[in-house]
């Protein structure tokens, strides 16, 4: 049965991603009760209500238990064993399973493989031995821990065998796996929803670029041809039916110079490449995970307009006060968002501008405009 509006929803975790779900829950008619730690988090002050208590505290998941008609998650890192928790007695999107596999590289990679996608090759490694015993593994090659990573953290390149040991000995020796390095085309993603019935509606594909691992701009549409792109739109459907996802699942992939999809991680959740609907979508990807949080139907994932997307880091705000923002606000056609964070850091996410225009490359002019004004 439907959650409706005026029904309270649980949010495990308090950053943007979970703001940006507040946002459009609240929007529909949504309380939202927020669990996150951290007292200051973005999600928390436009909550509901903000409980500033740890992932396994019991008392906070009995009170979120009791009052929400449904639960969610903006963050993989959450500890399963919460989620199976709530899960005896609230429905709670994604399950704790999906959860188990996003949570580690190794896992995730291994169950892309059992659908019969295609990865980068790889190897797992959790100790000095599995280092010695690659036998014709292809280098250069990236080795990056299992657990815990994002925006490029945790990972070392390895041009040849002989880095191996000393990368290890960089990322603590931790559990890891070693991953061939893609001659890289160019790398897209794809946000989806699926229903607990089973109907996937994908947002289109965005086309991703990085500036030290972590994404600087997205461009939608996607510049690769018609039939990649039903790879690409494949693949991610599979994987959600794979999973029986339920809620809102993004999808990584590397496009090779050889023209091969490979599927590079997901994300069980909005995603920051799918931050450009907000603006350029009839349904944004947070109301889209309301809808399929609440058990109801997808909104139409159609595009009104090309877009560029481009991340607001913390390197651009100055010691102690704020970019300005004044050029970027007199034009009409970007969008800013911000996080409501109040210390900026070199690759802390605060914010992002959705660049709309006519076309594809005007929207490209316009974000390399606002660009200019702010750095
Ligand atoms: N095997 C690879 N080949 C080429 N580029 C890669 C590879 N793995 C990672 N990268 C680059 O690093 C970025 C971040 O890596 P990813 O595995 O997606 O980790 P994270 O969890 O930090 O997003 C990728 O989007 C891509 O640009
Ligand atoms: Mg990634």
């Amino acid at each position: 049965m439907a959650v409706l509006p005026g029904s309270r929803l649980g949010m495990l975790g308090g950053g943007q991603l979970g703001r940006m779900f507040v946002i459009a829950a609240r929007t529909m008619g949504y309380d939202v009760i927020v669990l996150d730690p951290d007292r200051n988090s973005p999600a928390g002050g436009l909550a509901s209500e903000h409980l500033a208590r740890d992932y396994d505290d019991t008392e906070a998941l009995d009170y979120l238990a009791r009052n929400c008609a449904a639960i969610t998650t903006e963050f993989e890192n959450i500890p399963a064993v919460t989620l199976a928790y709530l899960a005896k007695s609230v429905p709670v999107h994604p399950s704790a399973k999906v959860l188990h596999i996003a949570q580690h590289r190794k896992l995730e990679k291994e169950f892309f493989r059992s659908l019969g996608l295609g990865t980068a090759e790889f190897v797992a490694i959790e100790s000095e031995t599995d280092l010695e015993d690659l036998g014709e593994f292809p280098f250069p090659a990236i080795l990056k821990t299992s657990m815990l990573g994002y925006d490029g953290k945790g990972q070392v390149v390895c041009e040849s065998r002989d880095d191996l040991a000393a990368a290890f000995e960089q990322v603590g020796r931790k559990p890891c796996v070693l991953e061939q390095r893609i001659d890289l085309a160019c790398e897209v993603s794809v946000v989806l929803g699926r229903t607990e019935q089973g109907e996937v509606s994908c947002f289109p594909i965005a086309e991703n670029s990085h500036a030290g691992g972590i994404l600087d701009v997205s461009l939608v549409p996607a510049s690769i041809n018609d039939k990649l792109a039903a790879q690409v739109i494949d693949a991610a459907s599979k994987i959600a039916d794979g999973l029986d996802y339920c809620g809102v699942l993004a999808v990584e992939f590397f496009v090779s110079t050889g023209n091969e999809v490979l599927v590079n991680e997901m994300a069980p959740r909005p995603h920051n490449s799918g931050h450009y609907t907000l603006d350029a979508c009839q349904t944004s990807q947070f109301e889209q995970q309301v809808r399929m949080v609440c058990g109801l139907p997808a909104g139409s994932t159609e595009l009104h307009t090309p877009v560029a997307m481009w991340n607001l880091l913390g390197d651009i705000w100055p010691d102690g006060g704020a970019p300005p923002w004044g050029s970027l606000l007199q034009l009409d056609q970007a969008k800013l968002h911000l996080y409501g964070k109040t210390e900026a850091r070199p690759g802390r996410k605060m914010g992002h501008v959705n660049c709309l225009g006519k076309t594809l490359p005007a929207a490209k002019k316009l974000l390399d405009k606002v660009r200019k004004s702010l750095q």
